[in-house]
């Protein structure tokens, strides 16, 4: 009794303390019989809870092209092995012709680069793979297993430095973020058709 005295006052200006109070002695206790909702949960403010730090990176996932240089080359599967060995798992994938329109509209927003024809141009002349890679922090493990733009500025051991021939037949292409390869990956694929 003198028990319950002291806490109903303090249970009506901290409630999270009752209701750690009733949790620590609900039940058949004495306050458990006192207070019948002694099984429900009451949060504690959220001062008061742990902050839970994920020490997980996020799963991401990105868009990949073998560019006609690699297709013509047969080296699709030397270049997989490479996103694969650094952790990447192909969740979607297509060999594909485009034309220089559907390149075209891939690459538009080099539009105004001077390169922009012959990109186009380029893209649309054999057949390419495009693919979704997830992976642990997928967006710049494939950037750095791509390695540069321009093959002449790529690490050793990067995809580029030892396969593209030039910065413009440059082997593979990667999105550059997740609102780009959220955009590219809808441009060829179908929700139904990535499988992780
Ligand atoms: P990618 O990552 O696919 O994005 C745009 C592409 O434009 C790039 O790879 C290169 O292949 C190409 N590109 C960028 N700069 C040049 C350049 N100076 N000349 C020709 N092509 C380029």
């Amino acid at each position: 009794r003198l028990l319950l005295g002291f806490l109903r006052p303090l249970g009506s200006r901290f409630p999270w303390a009752a209701g750690l109070a009733l949790g620590v002695w609900g039940g058949t206790g004495p306050v458990g019989k006192a207070f019948p909702i002694a099984h429900t949960h009451v949060s504690p403010p959220a001062k008061f809870t742990c902050p839970k730090r994920s020490t997980h990176m996020a799963i991401q996932r990105t868009f990949s092209i073998i560019k006609p240089d690699a297709t013509k080359r047969n080296l699709t599967g030397a270049i997989n092995a490479k996103f694969e060995a650094a952790g990447l798992r192909i969740v979607a994938q297509k060999r594909i012709h485009l034309t220089k329109a559907q390149a075209g509209v891939f690459y538009e927003v080099h539009k105004e680069r001077p390169f922009y024809d012959e990109l186009c141009e380029f893209m649309a002349s054999e057949p390419i793979v495009v693919q979704v890679l997830e992976g642990e922090d997928a967006i710049a493990k494939n950037s750095e297993v791509m390695g540069a733009t321009n093959p002449a500025e790529a690490d050793e051991g990067t995809i580029r430095k030892e396969f593209a021939l030039s910065i413009g037949e440059n082997s593979v292409h990667g999105s550059d973020a997740p609102e780009t390869a959220a955009v590219e990956i809808a441009y060829f694929f179908a929700g139904l058709e990535l499988v992780g």
